[in-house]
């Protein structure tokens, strides 16, 4: 069977960008098909400046998220990050096969080091070391496949280049894994900067559409959303990129292909109003679905203790076996200290 692992970091509300580019092929194929571990990776949440009380209210949310999006754990593994503690012990033995150079490369840390930079903060070193965390992430579940939006990939890129390079070294450990990425919207764009991703972690904008917004806040936003020059429909992605971004999401929602679905439009208006109401349907089951959670946060808890429990037991050999090929000497057993 194949390994899936995959993860969503609660530095924000959910958008229509992490829905498109990642959840919804959880829920409707890797849940299925795969044994599949979904995360709520929190850890990742505290390279940024952040509120613990904030943070601590986004990682209910988005683990009550998964479970509206269609997540089901008779299915697949839904837990938290910090609940299982085989990342952060793995995280470092892989910190000791990266190297600087590697992460001083990652184009997420980049931009996210040059923007707190701008705005005089300083930058903390696990934005730097993030990228192995993630590693760790996958690798200790032994994930041949990890299903992820456009900008994810360098990630996990690297988290097969460590792999390949333990392995050399070390012996045989770890399962090498790789991205897969959704055919159509594998990068949902701000629908008011088609020039930049629709990014969670960004201040609220009119760009953004999150999973959560009223009906009418998300008719609203693309109704508003930038397009280009012009008035034919076309698809272009580098000449066009508004009306490709709205194309997309339309094609991701209600079906088809964007290229194909620009034909049947002679106006950016009616373009809009059609993609609008397409994500209101997708979204809609999902945030009727959120509300009956909130309603019973006893449930929720149960799925993360019992993905926990599960999680724990999944990477815990693999964990122990990283420990061994590096070097470490495996913990003297109690009853022979006597
Ligand atoms: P995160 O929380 O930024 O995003 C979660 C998932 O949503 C995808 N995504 C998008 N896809 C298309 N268009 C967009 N605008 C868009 N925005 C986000 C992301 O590609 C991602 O698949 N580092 C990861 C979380 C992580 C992880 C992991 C993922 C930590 N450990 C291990 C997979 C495996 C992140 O920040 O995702």
């Amino acid at each position: 069977m194949t390994r899936v692992f995959s993860g969503v970091k609660p530095t924000g509300h959910l958008t229509l960008g992490n829905y498109l580019g990642a959840m919804r092929q959880w829920v409707a194929v890797d849940q299925h098909r795969s044994d599949a571990l979904f995360c709520v990776v929190d850890l990742h949440a505290l390279t940024v400046d952040h509120d613990p009380a904030r943070v601590r209210r986004l990682s209910r949310q988005a683990a009550s998220l998964l479970l509206a999006a269609g997540l089901d754990p008779g299915l697949c593994t839904v837990f938290v990050q910090s609940h299982v503690d085989e990342h952060a012990r793995l995280s470092y033995l892989l910190e000791c096969v990266a190297t600087d150079g590697e992460m001083r490369r990652m184009i997420q840390y980049k931009e996210k080091a040059a923007r707190e930079r701008v705005r005089g903060g300083s930058v903390r070193l696990s934005l730097l070391t993030y990228p192995v965390l993630m590693a760790a992430d996958i690798l200790a579940y032994g994930a041949d496949e990890v299903p992820v939006g456009d900008d994810q990939a360098q990630h996990v890129e690297l988290a097969r280049d460590l792999a390949v390079r333990f392995n050399q070294r070390y012996g045989h450990t770890f399962v090498v894994p790789r991205a897969t990425l959704p055919g159509v919207a594998a990068r949902v764009m701000n629908l008011q900067e088609p020039a930049s991703k629709m990014g969670k972690s960004d201040d609220v904008g009119p760009g953004i559409v999150y999973l959560l917004d009223e009906p009418d806040v998300v008719r609203k936003k693309v109704m508003r959303a930038v397009t280009d020059s012009g008035r034919e429909v076309v698809y272009d992605r580098e000449a066009r990129p508004g009306l490709a971004n709205l194309l997309e999401i339309l094609a991701a929602c209600a079906g088809g292909e964007p290229a194909e679905l620009a034909g049947d439009y002679d106006s950016y208006g009616a373009l809009k109003k059609d993609t609008a109401e397409a994500v209101v349907e997708v979204l809609r089951p999902l945030r009727e679905r959120h509300k009956e959670l909130c309603a019973d946060p006893g449930y929720v808890e149960g799925v993360l203790r019992e993905g926990a429990r599960k999680a724990r037991a999944m990477a815990r050999p693999t964990v122990d076996a990283a420990y061994r090929a590096i070097g470490l000497l495996p913990p003297v057993a109690e009853t022979a200290d006597r």
